[in-house]
């Protein structure tokens, strides 16, 4: 019996079991050296100046948009995104204004121009890399130059991507990034995530909101702190950190095999009338996701039956996304009734196949073979 295909999973090796062992007889457990480490480690492959790391890339959304954004800003959003993106713009007390996606998967940068010439109340943009593939860096410093908006780039599937030579995660284009550092993500310290800026005081706020809003300064009494702002306990552990430090080493690794496993992937599909890539093959993207478009309206089966026999055979299929406006709570806030044409076609075909470094050429074959069987022609 074969074992089962996921669509997403961690590679732990056995320098990276050597890391955690390690990490757990040292006198630090919770913040110790590893996550001074680990944050100027990442903020040194993505080329950003601060990093601050947190206990998961949902609280790295929470603690940038508390600093970032004001209340009753209207932020603009993409549907095509994990709930949390969104979610943490209502943490913050704005509003998302959600925008349609444009053919890659990304939110369509052109319609959020077009938004921000006729609404001066939008102050703010998460820009999701969706499935690795940057937007585009110049249409994003040309929103920022126009009209001075607020920007953070969600990299949760994208660390180690660039576009025109700009590294995600460099807040070359933005005011902050963000990171998830899941098991399915490139790299993983188990749960983790992270914030990326350029800016001193930014990273401050950011380092304070993380740590029950504390502040201690040199000179103060030994026991003493200071709270300043109303802050959570967003730390993660050295344990973890020693892990994303082993797994770091192995990241650029990790995106090679995914971008050969995407290329196999495209070869397999090129003439299938009913099966294409999201989009055809880009170095620009480190590929978190394989998303394939199906033309269900032709194919021997519906998406549905497809996912129920794919996991009979043994393979997990995944959705990346369902449109977030369209969620009860988001039609309970009113939102859910927005024309987003190139979204809901997206979502009527959009199909996630299993990807991730330990995937064998074999087990991808299999998936690629059942899902041609499935499909038909
Ligand atoms: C685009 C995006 N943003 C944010 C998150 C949240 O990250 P986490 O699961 O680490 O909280 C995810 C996780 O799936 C994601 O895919």
């Amino acid at each position: 019996m074969s074992r089962f295909i996921p669509y997403g999973r961690q590679s732990i090796d056995k320098a990276d079991l050597q890391a955690v062992t390690e990490a757990l007889q040292d006198d630090f457990i919770t913040t110790g050296p590893k996550v001074a480490a680990f944050e100027e480690a990442v903020a040194a492959y993505c080329g950003a100046r601060y990093a601050v790391a947190v206990c998961n890339g949902t609280a790295a959304l929470h603690i940038a948009s508390l600093a970032l954004l004001q209340p009753d800003w209207k932020v603009l959003v993409p549907p095509n995104t994990f709930l949390a993106t969104v979610n943490a713009v209502l943490y913050a007390g704005a509003r998302p204004a959600f925008i349609d996606i444009a053919e890659d998967g990304n939110i369509d940068l052109e319609l959020c121009e077009a938004a921000l010439e006729k609404d001066p109340t939008i102050k703010a943009l998460y820009a999701v890399h969706f499935s690795g593939n940057p937007v585009d860096q110049g249409k994003l410093a040309r929103l920022k130059e126009r009209f001075g908006i607020t920007i953070l780039e969600d990299c949760a599937h994208s660390i180690g991507a660039a576009q025109a030579g700009i590294r995600a995660g460099s807040c070359t284009r933005s005011d902050a990034s963000i990171f998830s550092f899941h098991p399915v993500k490139h790299l993983t310290t188990g749960e983790g995530g992270m914030v990326t800026t350029n800016s001193e005081s930014l990273y401050r706020t950011l380092m304070t909101l993380r740590n029950h809003g504390i502040v201690k300064t040199p000179g103060m009494d030994p026991w003493a702190y200071e709270m300043r702002m109303l802050g959570f306990n967003y730390r993660i552990t050295d344990v973890q950190c020693a892990l994303g430090l082993s797994q770091l080493k192995r990241l650029d690794g990790f995106i090679a095999r995914r971008r050969a496993l995407a290329k196999r992937y495209d070869k397999a599909f090129e003439d299938h009338p009913l099966i294409r890539p999201l989009y055809p093959y880009t170095s620009d993207s480190s590929y978190h996701l394989y998303v394939i478009l199906i033309d269900f309206e032709r194919a021997a089966c519906d998406r549905r039956t497809l996912f129920e026999k794919m996991r009979e055979e043994g393979v997990g299929l995944q959705v990346h996304y369902m449109p977030v406006n369209r969620q009860p709570y988001y039609r309970s806030l009113g939102y859910g009734d927005e024309k987003m044409p190139v979204m809901d076609r997206y979502y009527a075909r959009c199909v996630s196949l299993p990807l991730y470094p330990d995937l064998k050429e074999s087990e991808q074959d299999r998936v690629i073979a059942i899902l041609k069987g499935l499909i038909g022609a």
